[in-house]
């Protein structure tokens, strides 16, 4: 017989149906509880509450395991490339051959973007945050991109979805590119997503770019690991956003507006900052972790602790590992990597971090990864949004063609006033 779960409330028993995720989690189908009772959930925050099926992506935070589409995220960041990652994430299997040239291919005709797209990052104030720029202009690609009328509607969604993908990923460059009064440099069809981006951001006509094998293989990894993590804020909010049927150009802006938060993916430039803070400070460690712990002090370790996580976050293992192999081929050292390592060793220590379960997240490392490609620390969470592309369109289609879907709606337990009557300015 179906599991369910009683529910006792006045003197009566409601019993609602219990839904098995494949791998075994179990959520209460409250859909009927209102109805049934007149009651509503509370939790702010959402922390319990499932918004959705999805088979996208998988996560266990007791056992810091992390799946796309059932494949685990270590082998695809040891084996696979971002755009054999996207595509998995979108079409929900790895693709064959021919499937991935197809699919390649699609991104190199997409890559370009409209000449006078230029003259929007061109007057945008010197000092804008490239994460608003990435936002704004998202949203606009839909008016110089309006829906295309081909025959088949799958395949006017997969120029869209690649659209999105190639163009996030030149707009990006070209804004950094103008931002500092360069020539924008063009991709080149035969450079893949990753050589291709490095080269458009760093390429210039006195100094040819050499594009570094280890630094493509590092750029495909760090894009690999941020493809997707399910129901996070960022996501929820294209879902949200898009459940009102605005265009996936809309949504996707509202993600990266989510996204550059800093208790969410701004949180890779917060990391950076926090460590060149330290660094500039003498490199007084503990007094970062002892304001951490203060409960009168509003300061987080960033980079530490997460929503789902209780164990180490599986994409900072990988993240770690690559900052040593990168920096070990280089001459200089970073010292950022020595004190984020001294900053993590003392915090798996203290009593505070263990009985919270708090430990580095995928932003605690990253940003030494981005700085030894060479991205500017105001452009991380932009690469973090490149990123996190695959995921929010696949998050994106999954609830446009869900037959349960339904505009997001929350209620609310109201607490303000009770019913009282207006009262004329002169009488207050
Ligand atoms: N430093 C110090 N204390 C912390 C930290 C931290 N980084 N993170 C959580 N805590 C404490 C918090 O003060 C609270 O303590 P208490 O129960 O004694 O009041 C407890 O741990 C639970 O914290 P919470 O805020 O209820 O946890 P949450 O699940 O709502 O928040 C988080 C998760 C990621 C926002 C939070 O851990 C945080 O602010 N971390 C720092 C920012 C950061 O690194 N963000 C990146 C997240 S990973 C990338 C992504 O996917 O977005």
């Amino acid at each position: 017989m179906a599991e369910t779960v009683k529910i006792h409330y006045e003197g009566k028993v409601v019993e609602l149906p219990v839904i098995l995720g494949s791998e075994g989690e179990k959520g209460i189908d409250i859909r009927e509880l209102r109805k049934l009772t007149g009651y509503i959930t509370f939790d702010p925050g959402l922390a319990n509450s499932g918004s959705c099926k999805s088979n996208i992506t998988f996560m266990d935070g007791e056992r810091g395991i992390l799946r796309y589409r059932g494949v685990p995220v270590e082998q695809l960041a040891e084996q696979s490339t971002f755009v054999e990652t996207a595509y998995l994430l979108i079409n929900g299997e790895l693709p064959k051959r021919e499937q991935l040239l197809n699919f390649s291919t699609l991104l190199t005709e997409q890559s370009l973007v409209h000449e006078d797209m230029q003259l929007f990052f061109q007057n945008y104030p010197p000092r804008s945050h490239p994460m608003q720029i990435l936002s704004s202009m998202v949203s606009t690609l839909r008016s110089f991109y309006p829906d295309l009328k081909t025959s088949k509607e799958d395949e006017e969604i997969n120029i869209t979805l690649t659209r999105i993908i190639s163009k996030v990923r030149t707009m990006a460059a070209m804004s950094y590119k103008i931002s500092r009064g360069h020539k924008v440099v063009y991709p080149k069809p035969e450079l893949c997503y990753c050589s291709n981006f490095l080269r458009m951001m760093f390429d210039n006509p006195v100094k040819p770019y050499f594009i570094d094998p280890d630094l493509v293989k590092a750029l495909n990894v760090f894009w690999i690991l941020h493809a997707d993590h399910e129901q996070n804020c960022s996501t929820s909010a294209v879902r949200m956003v898009g459940s009102g049927r605005v265009t996936i150009y809309a949504a996707i802006s509202a993600g990266i507006a989510a996204l550059w938060g800093p208790l969410h993916g701004g949180a890779n430039q917060a990391v950076i900052e926090m460590l060149e803070k330290i660094h500039a400070g003498g490199g007084k460690i503990k007094s970062f972790i002892d304001r951490a712990k203060d409960k009168n002090d509003p300061f987080r370790l960033m980079g530490f602790g997460h929503r789902v996580y209780k164990t180490y976050d599986p994409r900072a293992r990988i993240m770690k590992k690559m900052c040593h192999k990168l920096l070990e081929k280089r001459s200089e050292k970073d010292p950022m990597l020595d004190i984020a390592m001294e900053l993590e060793a003392l915090a798996l220590e203290d009593p505070y971090f263990v009985d919270h379960n708090l430990y580095p997240n995928v932003d605690f490392y990253s940003g030494i990864v981005l700085r030894t490609i060479g991205i500017p620390t105001n452009m991380f969470t932009v690469m973090f949004a490149i990123g996190r592309m695959p995921g929010w369109i696949s998050q994106w289609k999954e609830d446009a063609d869900d037959p349960n879907w339904r505009i997001y709606r929350p209620r609310q337990i109201y607490t303000g006033s009770r019913q009282r009557d207006y009262v004329p300015i002169n009488q207050r």
